[in-house]
């Protein structure tokens, strides 16, 4: 497989503490990797060794297979942080800066503008932008030059959920046309949608990489049913549901599934003539499998 980012045991102090602690990461090209972690695990500051931004102490960094960093990191678009903005400029002009080095045509800003949805804000100045369209025009900025990587660090964070759904969307299409993404996050709904593979990231290490697949089937519920008949209950939902995966203990049924809804098998059952006197959801859920790996305060 071909790697855009190879890095091993990269290492980063700050001080005493250590912020990037011997990570190992490979990012095939066209995934999108979602970075998650709660603050203060690393991810900006691995995403700042990535970018250039900070050195490392010690370990390596090979991006599109080269270890000619300067080089490499022209083709790598970035938002980290918040963007930094001329506040007082439109989006163009802002657009028409950054492109400079780039030397993009105004042709391709305006693409550009409209496929971040700003095509529209015409003389209205930054400093009058919401939250959400100043984020969508760092990314509008990370994209000059035609990047095949682009880095973002909480890209969505403070975002209203029409907001949230734009950048994902943006994501999606992006990624569809050829672009990778590493997307840091502290909250896994940001994540939840887009990844193609997640890397838990704690203390500075990275503690677990899994895939959306391997995710749910960590998280698989286990959906209890206290029903009057459980033979005849389990012979109508394997009817209904050839795949489900369940077994019959005494006067319930337990349902190894990760059925988000679950009012669906009560009509099911209930239609079939089953008596069902309780329903109810007993194991782990996708939150709870990230409370436990990235500790307590994450939120
Ligand atoms: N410039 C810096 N100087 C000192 N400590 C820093 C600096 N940047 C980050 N840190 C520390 O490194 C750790 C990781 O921070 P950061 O990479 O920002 O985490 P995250 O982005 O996951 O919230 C934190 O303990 C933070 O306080
Ligand atoms: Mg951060």
């Amino acid at each position: 497989m071909d790697h855009i980012v190879k890095t091993e045991s990269l290492t980063k102090k700050y001080g005493t503490k250590t912020a990037v602690n011997g990570i190992s990461l490979h990012i095939g090209k066209g995934e999108i990797y979602g970075l998650i972690g709660k603050n203060g695990a690393g991810k900006t500051s691995l995403m700042k060794l990535l970018t250039g931004l900070t050195l490392p102490d010690s370990g390596s960094i090979e991006l599109f297979g080269r270890a000619d960093l300067n080089n490499a990191r022209k083709n790598i678009g970035s938002l980290i942080e918040a963007p930094a903005l001329y506040k007082n400029e439109t989006a163009f002009e802002n657009m028409k800066r950054f492109a400079l080095l780039s030397q993009t045509p105004d042709g391709e800003i305006s693409r550009l503008l409209e496929l971040v949805g700003l095509s529209g804000t015409g003389k209205k100045k930054v400093k009058a932008f919401s939250l959400g369209m100043r984020q969508r025009l760092g990314i509008a900025v990370a994209l000059l030059g035609s990047p095949d990587l682009l880095i973002l660090d909480e890209p969505i964070n403070g975002l209203d959920p029409a907001g949230i759904k734009e950048i994902r969307d943006l994501i999606l299409e992006l990624n569809r046309t050829g672009t990778t993404f590493i997307i840091a996050s502290h909250l896994l709904d940001e994540l939840g949608r887009t990844a193609t593979r997640y890397g838990i990231i704690a203390d500075g290490a990275l503690v677990e990489e899994l895939t959306p697949q391997e995710l749910s089937a960590k998280c698989r519920a286990l959906i209890k049913a206290v029903v009057h008949d459980a033979p005849y209950a389990a012979s109508v939902l394997t009817r209904l549901h050839p795949d489900i995966s369940l077994e019959c203990v005494g006067n319930e049924i337990h349902i190894f599934s990760a059925i988000e809804d679950t009012s669906v098998l009560t009509e099911e059952l209930v239609r079939n003539q089953v008596r069902v006197y309780e329903l109810k959801i007993e194991s782990k859920g996708v939150e709870d499998f990230f409370l436990e790996r990235l500790g307590r305060s994450y939120e």
